[in-house]
């Protein structure tokens, strides 16, 4: 069998280490060194019948089975439902940290010490100020427009104001934009939302934390001062924390492949925030709530199952790509529910998912195919209880895993190699053919 030259990655010794392949239409036999149980994918491109043979390539759509970067963020085993962020396991850091705590982490890689977390926290309140000409774009938009849609037309429009942004490979500049958008981003938020209250400006407490003036700037109308209910707050805090970063993600994939063309991060959390505005990814959690208000009881879930298990729309909050055991997240989520629905009163649409949650664990087409809640199926009820509408909750999915994308965005500028994305295809349409002028169409 003749053997192949392996594309060796540096470091790779041991006969142990390599994939050998076999390629019966010529009888190659090829070696491929494996790091970390990956296969370099440019590893396949030798393997051809004919030396003008374009190689092999990896066919995946969803990037499903592809590993696409290092990355020292996240953690997740979907197999043993475990999420971690840099070692720490989710459950604990919603448990004992706030938002600000675990942004500090995700952006070091180390929890703050007091002082580091004091001095972090000013420094994010310094820079809670938009600039007036984003404040008039809001104002100008339709306040009945989708709430993420002015949210990603803002994040956008802020590429116009710090036209230094673009200096993308110094660090300095990367830190400076990077503070800015999480200080940002939650005013910008709530702008969305006090445009169409017509609630009037606001301005950023000093008293106030930074979820505590999040929620005050969503619902106090100009000159009446903030009564934030604590319960409330915490539970907007761990809900930011949950959503705080979830590796290759739909949304950080997308920040990933625009910025790795060097663009500003505006516009590179720009496309993540439209990647988390669709309804399989943020925006399933206003989905969940638009598919229960379809059900008006206990006793039409069955029926409603049956219509998700015969293909006639899918169960919203339910599945994922990565846990097919649990979504650690829905279990603090799901206990979170209940303690703020208890403090909201009684909720039906929280019996109705209960329901569902049971009917469907109880269900061989959703056992079978290892589909469990995920995140998004308790927050909206939580976000419901607190009093927002549907629309409104990816928003609150954004403010929370924009710390997420600015860790993946510095984090692939750091890396050596980084390249710019740029996939290939397997082209389906017509082969060369000669050109019809107009009059002979
Ligand atoms: N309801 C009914 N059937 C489903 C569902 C669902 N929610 N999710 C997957 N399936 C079925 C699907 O029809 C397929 O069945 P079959 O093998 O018979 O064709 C099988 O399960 C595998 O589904 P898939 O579409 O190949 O799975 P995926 O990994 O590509 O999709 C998902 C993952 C999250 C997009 C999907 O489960 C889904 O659409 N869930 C509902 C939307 C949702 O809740 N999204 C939030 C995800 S968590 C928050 C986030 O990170 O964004």
């Amino acid at each position: 069998m003749e053997k192949q030259a392996a594309n060796f990655a540096p470091g790779v010794t041991s006969q142990q280490d390599l994939l050998s392949v076999s390629d019966c239409r010529t009888g190659r036999q090829y070696d491929l060194p494996i790091t970390d149980e990956t296969v370099p994918a440019m590893g396949l491109r030798a393997i051809k019948v004919h030396e003008e043979d374009f190689g092999l390539m990896p066919y995946d759509p969803g990037l499903t089975n592809t590993a696409v970067c290092r990355s020292s963020i996240c953690f997740i085993n979907g197999e043993k439902g475990i999420l971690e962020y840099c070692g720490y396991r989710i459950e604990e850091l919603a448990q004992n940290c706030t938002y600000l705590e675990v942004c500090y982490l995700i952006l070091h890689r180390e929890l703050p010490t007091a002082e580091q977390l004091e001095v972090f926290e000013k420094e994010i309140q310094t820079l809670m100020v938009i600039p007036a000409s984003v404040v008039a774009l809001q104002n100008a938009m339709d306040p009945r427009l989708h709430p993420m849609s002015m949210l990603e037309a803002s994040l956008a429009a802020l590429s116009c104001e710090y036209p230094d942004a673009h200096v993308v490979l110094d660090p300095v500049v990367r830190r400076k934009h990077t503070m800015r958008l999480i200080a940002m981003t939650p005013i910008l938020a709530a702008l969305g939302f006090r445009h169409r209250r017509g609630f009037g400006p606001t301005e950023v407490r000093p008293e106030l934390s930074y979820v505590e003036n999040f929620l005050h700037m969503i619902l106090t109308p100009t000159g009446v001062e903030p009564q934030l209910e604590p319960a409330m707050v915490k539970a907007m805090d761990t809900l930011l924390v949950l959503h705080a970063d979830h590796e290759q993600n739909c949304s950080a994939n997308a920040v990933r492949a625009v910025a790795s063309s060097q663009v500003n991060p505006f516009s590179a959390v720009t496309a993540g925030a439209a990647a988390l505005h669709g309804p399989l990814h943020g925006g399933a959690n206003s989905a969940v709530l638009e598919m229960l208000a379809e059900i008006d009881d206990v006793s039409d879930v069955p029926a409603f199952l049956e219509s998700c298990k015969k293909g006639d729309r899918r169960l919203m909050g339910f599945g994922h790509r990565v846990y097919k055991n649990y979504d650690p997240r829905a279990m603090v989520i799901g206990k979170l529910a209940s303690g703020v629905i208890a403090v909201a009163g009684t909720n039906k649409k929280l019996e109705i998912a209960q329901a569902i949650e049971k009917a469907a664990l109880e269900d061989d087409y959703f056992s079978q195919r290892k589909l469990f809640p995920n995140v998004d199926f308790y927050s909206g009820l939580i976000y419901s209880a607190m009093g927002f509408r549907p629309q409104t909750f990816t928003v609150f999915f954004a403010v929370g895993r924009m710390v997420g994308w600015l860790a993946h965005w510095e984090e692939m500028m750091l890396d050596p190699a980084n390249r710019i994305v740029r996939p290939r295809q397997i082209y389906t349409g017509y082969a060369r053919r000669d050109f019809v002028p107009m009059n002979a169409r």
